[in-house]
């Protein structure tokens, strides 16, 4: 080889390398989000630092931060008060009509936020989600609601009374979000048949092939768990286990439920076909550092071009 076609070589290595690692802003996936309870699509403090963040990561980045409903106010509010149901047809139909989503996009759903979008994923497969990455989310439920979020006070305590009273009587399943993924473990045939939104997401009702299909059609489905979480109860489902059927101290993992065992989901084969990841950040509930965040999400799952 003489000394030009070396260098044309090294060159072209190097054209290929640097395109391969960093790819012009128009090739990045890119990427919906929705907040938790309590927030909303765009404060400064919240999604909108997390969208600053994303595209300070991955330069140029689409980031669609979900906006259920016409204000911010709405947006904040549908969160305690919209049934999942209708924020999900919602969140569809945004996303069916935003041109720059049309050839698949990666999904980061915060808290409850996470388990919405999985929802998602199996009743609105088009276009395409690749990667959900599920942070804080609450997949098998919740049984207590030790914080309300932004309500704090007297909503919150009444908040509370109502769901561990009343969570599965019709009206508050028809009109408070948090009831309709609350697992009363005490009592699981009650969950199973009065639940409005997990136990059909979960398959608990009867099993739907479609949700089976549609969420195995994702690249990954990212499970963050928060170690020091003091607002979900249990924490344990943001990797979806819970506690044992019948009492609620003894936790149960994922690989021990009936859910995982039945198949219903369509989680284990997920899982041996290395689909599913179980990632766990010190700290309390949707409080990591940017660092961590960027390592072990953006890095392997939001890089794909
Ligand atoms: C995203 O980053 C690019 C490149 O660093 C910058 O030009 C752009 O203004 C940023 N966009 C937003 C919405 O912050
Ligand atoms: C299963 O889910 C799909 C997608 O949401 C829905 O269109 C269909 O009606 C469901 N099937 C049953 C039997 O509930
Ligand atoms: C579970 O709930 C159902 C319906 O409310 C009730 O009839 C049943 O007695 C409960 N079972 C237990 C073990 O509490
Ligand atoms: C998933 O698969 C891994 C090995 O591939 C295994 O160790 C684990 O127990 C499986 N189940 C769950 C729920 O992670």
């Amino acid at each position: 080889m003489n000394l030009q076609a070396v260098l044309g070589f090294v060159f072209t290595v190097f054209l290929q390398n640097s395109l391969a690692d960093d790819p012009t802003p128009q090739q990045w996936t890119p990427i919906v989000m929705w907040h938790g309870m309590g927030d909303s699509c765009c404060f400064s403090f919240s999604m909108g630092a997390i969208k600053n963040k994303l595209n300070a990561s991955l330069p140029g980045v689409y980031v669609r931060s979900l906006q259920i409903g016409d204000s911010i106010v709405k947006d904040m509010e549908n969160g305690y008060l919209l049934h999942p149901d209708k924020q999900i047809t919602m969140a569809c139909e945004i996303i069916k009509n935003d041109p720059q989503l049309a050839n698949g996009y990666n999904a980061i759903g915060f808290s409850q936020g996470g388990q919405f979008l999985r929802g998602l994923v199996q009743r609105c497969p088009s276009p395409p989600i690749k990667n959900l990455i599920s942070v804080g989310g609450q997949h098998q439920g919740v049984y207590g609601l030790p914080n309300c979020g932004t309500l704090s006070g007297t909503f919150c305590d009444e908040l509370r009374k109502l769901l561990n009273h009343a969570a599965y009587v019709e009206w508050v399943q028809r009109t408070v979000v948090q009831a309709t993924y609350w697992h009363d473990p005490l009592n699981e045939t009650e969950y199973k048949q009065s639940s409005t939104f997990l136990a059909d997401i979960n398959n608990e009702k009867e099993i739907n092939s479609t949700y089976v299909t549609n969420l195995q059609s994702l690249d990954n489905f990212v499970l963050v768990k928060f170690e020091g979480d003091t607002v979900v109860q249990p924490v344990e489902t943001e990797w979806f286990g819970f506690y044992t059927p019948g009492q609620s101290q003894e936790i149960q993992t994922l690989e021990n439920s009936d859910l995982y065992k039945d198949d219903r989901l369509g989680l284990k084969a997920m899982n041996e076909s290395n689909k599913l990841k179980f990632l766990s950040t010190p700290g309390n509930h949707l409080k990591f550092q940017w660092d961590w965040f960027e390592e072990n999400v953006v890095d392997p799952y939001l890089k794909n071009a």
